[in-house]
This record gives C-alpha cells, sequence and structure tokens, in this order.
C-alpha cells in the first residue's frame, strides 16, 4: 500500500503514460519529475472549490513552491493569479508573459530597486509588510497603486516552527493587537497615491487543521468590524497540507474551500459588513504531490552497528526538507515496485555532510547498483529550494502529461557551475 497518488503497473512505477525508468534513462538522474495533468487537476480542483454564489473569490498561486516558465504559463491557463515574492519570482513572472494585473508582490523587506520593477511592470497588487516599505514605494508612483497591508493576526497553527508564521513574534507583517497598525492603516487610507484594498495574513505552512483557516478569517473579520477598516479584499495566504506519508490527514480541500467562504460571508453578514473578495494563495497544495524526484542507487553500505545506507546520486542539495525541517518522506524502488520491502535503509546521497539524509528511515527491497529510487512529494518547496552544495548542478525538470513529456528546466552543467566565477 502506498499513497494514493502512486500509479504503479507490472511492476513499474509509472508517471503519466511512462515508466519512470523510462523518464530516467531518457533524462537521466537525479531528475525531478512534475506530473503536470495532476498539477492541472489540483489548480482546477481550488478554481472550482473556491467559489460562493454571493462572494467573489480569487485563487493566487504562491510560486515560491515551483517556478519556472513552464510553470507561470501553465498556472495562467488555469487562470489563477500569482504570488511573488522577490525581484527574482517577479522577473521570472513577467519574462514568461504573466498579466501583471494579476501578479502579488510579496515580501518583508523589498528593495527601492524591487518595488521599482513592480511599478515598471504595472503590478496588480503590492501587499506591504511595513511601514517602511510604503515610504520607499510612494517616491516610486505616479498613478495610485492598489495595496493590501499584511497583519499577524496571532494564530498559532500546529506546523514545524521555521514555517509557522504568525506567532506574536514572527518577522512578518503587523500585529493586529498592536495599535501602530491601525495608524498605518489609517495613513494608508488617506494616502492619494494609495489604493488601499484590504488585508493579508498567512498563517503557516503544512497545517492540517481546517480549525486555524476558520479561526484566522473570524479573527481578522472581527478586526476589521471593531476598527471599522475600509476593506474590499481579504486575503486569507496559504498553507494548505499535503500527505507525504501515508498517515497524513490533509484537509478535505473540495469541501472545505466552499464551507470556508460560506463561514465568512456568514460572519460578515452577522457584522453588517459589506461583502468582500476572499482571496487565497495555496502553494504546496497545488504542486507537491505532482513531484516525483528518481535518483539512481550507486552502492549500499551497512556499518559495524547494522545500519544499512543507501547511495543515491542526488543529495540535500536537491533535497534539503528532511534536514532542515524533519520532513518525512516515502520511496519505492521504481523498475522493482512490487518486491517486498525488506530491508530498513537510511536514503542518503553525495553531499560531504553527515546531514545529507533524503529519507532517514526507507523500507525497501535490497537495493542494488542502478536500481532507480523514486521519492514522492517533491514537487513543492524542492526546485526551488535545491543549491550548488559541493558544486553538484541542479537536477533538469520534465513536465509529463499523459504521453507527452518535455523538459522545462535543463539539467545544469559544470560550465553552469563556474559562469559566474572570475579568473579563469
Ligand atoms: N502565501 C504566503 C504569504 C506565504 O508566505 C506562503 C508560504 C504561501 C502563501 C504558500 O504556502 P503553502 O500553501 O505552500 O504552504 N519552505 C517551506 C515552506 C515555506 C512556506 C513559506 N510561505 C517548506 O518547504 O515546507
Amino acid at each position: 500500500m502506498t499513497l494514493d497518488y502512486v500509479n504503479t503497473q507490472n511492476g513499474q512505477l509509472m508517471i503519466g503514460h511512462f515508466t519512470a525508468k523510462q523518464l530516467a534513462d531518457r533524462f537521466g538522474t537525479p531528475l525531478y519529475v512534475i506530473d503536470e495533468k495532476y498539477v492541472r487537476n489540483q489548480a482546477r480542483l481550488f478554481k472550482d472549490s473556491f467559489t460562493h454564489p454571493i462572494l467573489s473569490s480569487e485563487v493566487i498561486y504562491a510560486s515560491k513552491a515551483f517556478l519556472t516558465l513552464a510553470m507561470c504559463k501553465l498556472i495562467q491557463e488555469e487562470g489563477l493569479s500569482l504570488d511573488v515574492v522577490s525581484g527574482g519570482e517577479l522577473y521570472t513572472a513577467y519574462r514568461a508573459n504573466f498579466d501583471m494585473s494579476r501578479v502579488y508582490f510579496h515580501g518583508n523587506n523589498k528593495s527601492e530597486e524591487e518595488l521599482r520593477m513592480a511599478v515598471e511592470f504595472n503590478v496588480g497588487t503590492i501587499i506591504l509588510d511595513n511601514e517602511s516599505e510604503l515610504d520607499l514605494l510612494l517616491p516610486l508612483l505616479s498613478q495610485p497603486q492598489k495595496v493590501l497591508l499584511r497583519v499577524n493576526p496571532g494564530i498559532e497553527a500546529h506546523t514545524h516552527e521555521y514555517i509557522a508564521t504568525t506567532k506574536n513574534d514572527s518577522k512578518f507583517g503587523l500585529s493586529t493587537a498592536d495599535p501602530a497598525t491601525l495608524a498605518l492603516i489609517e495613513r494608508l487610507t488617506r494616502e492619494p497615491m494609495i489604493d488601499f484594498s484590504g488585508l493579508h495574513a498567512h498563517i503557516g505552512s503544512q497545517i492540517f487543521e481546517a480549525e486555524s483557516f476558520y479561526k484566522e478569517a473570524e479573527t481578522l473579520i472581527h478586526f476589521i468590524f471593531d476598527h471599522r477598516i475600509p476593506v474590499r479584499e481579504l486575503n486569507l495566504g496559504g498553507g494548505f497540507g499535503v500527505a507525504y506519508m501515508l498517515e497524513d490527514q490533509p484537509i478535505y480541500l473540495s469541501e472545505f474551500l466552499g464551507s470556508l467562504l460560506e463561514h465568512i460571508f456568514l460572519t460578515l453578514n452577522s457584522h453588517s459588513l459589506p461583502n468582500m473578495k476572499i482571496m487565497i494563495e495555496p502553494g504546496r497544495s497545488i504542486v507537491a504531490n505532482a513531484g516525483t524526484t528518481l535518483y539512481t542507487v550507486g552502492s549500499t553500505k551497512t556499518t559495524i552497528n547494522h545500519k544499512n545506507y543507501v547511495f543515491v546520486d542526488g543529495s540535500m542539495a536537491d533535497h534539503i526538507r528532511t534536514v532542515l525541517y524533519g520532513a518525512h518522506y516515502t520511496a519505492l524502488l521504481a523498475n522493482r515496485v512490487d518486491d517486498i520491502c525488506d530491508t530498513k535503509y537510511t536514503v542518503t546521497g553525495k553531499a560531504c555532510e553527515s546531514g545529507d539524509i533524503i529519507i532517514k528511515e526507507a523500507f525497501l527491497p535490497t537495493c542494488e547498483k542502478g536500481d532507480i529510487l523514486a521519492v514522492f512529494s517533491t514537487g513543492a518547496y524542492h526546485y526551488t529550494m535545491s543549491s550548488n552544495y559541493n558544486r553538484l548542478p541542479r537536477p533538469a525538470v520534465i513536465f509529463v502529461h499523459d504521453d507527452h513529456v518535455r523538459i522545462v528546466v535543463k539539467r545544469e552543467t559544470y560550465q553552469d557551475l563556474i559562469r559566474n566565477d572570475i579568473g579563469e
């Protein structure tokens, strides 16, 4: 038994209509494989489910999870908007001809250069994190700019400390409990070049409790009501968790998303507040389960304490979440999926670091040199968090859609690695 989005046939792992082995042979390993159909289905699920008969709504893809030119095009085709958080993400969207009016520019320390770029590109909405960003932005404007203010409603969602964002000491946004936040909102509503459209919050990532999102929405609505804040748009951020392991139980999105909107509608009504547009920013829940990393097994080793290692041709440089967050992953041998998994391995890679762990404990058949090891749920925060540690070239990224396959990011070469070095 394995994760429900994993397909196997005749002892082989299938991705689209290809065996993983075929993809590995053709494109090499390590390889990030994205099932394009899965991504499109997730995007549609969000678009179709996050709707309400009266409230308007918008789904904004959080591009930090996974971004390339091809991904921007896909997101545009599926009718989602785009959240970018840096000049680099903004530039990628621009170069992909993404509709800039549907871009939301985030970040807690936007530079003047990044803000200028956003203004030049006519970015639809800038999400201000603090007052100094406003002071940087104002001199750059020649026409009114739509902005949201990021606030911190102090909700504690159960997730890893590094991906929880609204504890009271979080670096993001301004606390709803701080009077200075109200003073800034007041200023935003008075600035002639600022079209203040509302509030943004994001309570963390990989969240499994629907309750946290209801609480977030209620807290924000009470804040708006208590202080009579003129809000047209309320952006609740992302954070919907996904299954990395069989026991993970994500929120059932197709029911939850509509219910959340209905709850917001009723809460607004009961406070006699006007209807407002509600937005969400899913990242991980759109791409994580669409991604599989394929590795080739090199050697194995058993220590004198009987610990079994399987060495693959990738590393923490393409898979940082295990060592960074203690994240757990599911794997199997893609070319021998029906073989009995009777050996406990630690899956590790090539990096010169004891923390170079891809999976701490994986039950697999006895691994042989040349086997293809597939690690699931690597579509989000893998390619985007990859590095060149040990001068390891980044893997290629391919999109598979049924019987179509295309490279969307080329494998890095050694030449790429010295591209910016001076001294040849
Ligand atoms: N909106 C804002 C303002 C965010 O900060 C984030 C994520 C999202 C949306 C999307 O959250 P998602 O739906 O993907 O959970 N590198 C970490 C995750 C960091 C998330 C940061 N912000 C990881 O690998 O788990």
